[in-house]
């Protein structure tokens, strides 16, 4: 069983479909969230992972650097020794020194096709380019933004959409599936 510290900084709606998934669907028996850490105190998805059971932790990163708090979160992580560290929706970008730590154990979901677009909105970025199609990609994180290996790309259907809403949810409902989906392989693959 391989043991998850899932990073959130806001909704957490990867981070409960990866719960579910490991409570009653495709990754049970096969990964447990032993963490949901958030870098905002204020951030919706802790209130889901408390209820859930699940420990909680909260290291403000406002006003930080970024080197000075990753160390905290480092030092924090050492209690709990997860084998992969998730980043669902964790607005931050991680330090060179975060990513030394844990080579090839964190990844990331990206909400458009990391080989076109990275950074931030890509739900935008495929509304105003009127795609007709985008792609969820799952990818390792290593120290470029969104450069990693990727692990599972999935097609979003975007056809007759007419709002960046729209393109959100469907994207949204490909994603929910997609990262349980890239980290059963993952584990698979390593164990
Ligand atoms: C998702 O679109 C994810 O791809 C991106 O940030 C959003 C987070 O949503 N990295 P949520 O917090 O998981 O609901």
């Amino acid at each position: 069983m391989k043991s998850l510290a899932i990073f959130i900084s806001g909704r957490g709606s990867n981070m409960q479909a990866i719960v579910t998934a490991c409570k009653d669907g495709i990754l049970k028996g096969l990964a447990q969230p032993i963490l949901v850490f958030s870098n905002k105190e204020e951030a919706a998805g802790l209130a889901y992972a408390q209820k859930a059971g699940i420990p909680t932790e909260v290291i403000i990163s406002k006003g930080k650097d970024r080197k000075t708090f990753d160390q905290e979160v480092v030092k924090m992580l050492h209690q709990y020794q997860p084998d992969y560290i998730i980043l669902a929706g964790y607005m931050r970008i991680l330090s060179s020194y975060f990513i030394q730590q844990f080579p090839n154990k964190i990844i990331n979901i990206h909400p458009a096709d990391t080989t076109l677009h990275q950074g931030l909105d890509g739900y935008n970025w495929a509304f105003d380019k009127k795609l007709t199609t985008t792609k969820i990609t799952v990818h390792f994180v290593d120290e470029g933004l969104d450069t990693g290996r990727i692990i599972k790309q999935e097609v979003v259907d975007l056809s007759g959409v007419s709002s960046l809403e729209d393109v959100e949810q469907r994207g949204l409902a490909v994603e929910h599936k997609v990262y349980s989906q890239a980290l059963k392989e993952i584990i698979l693959d390593h164990s």
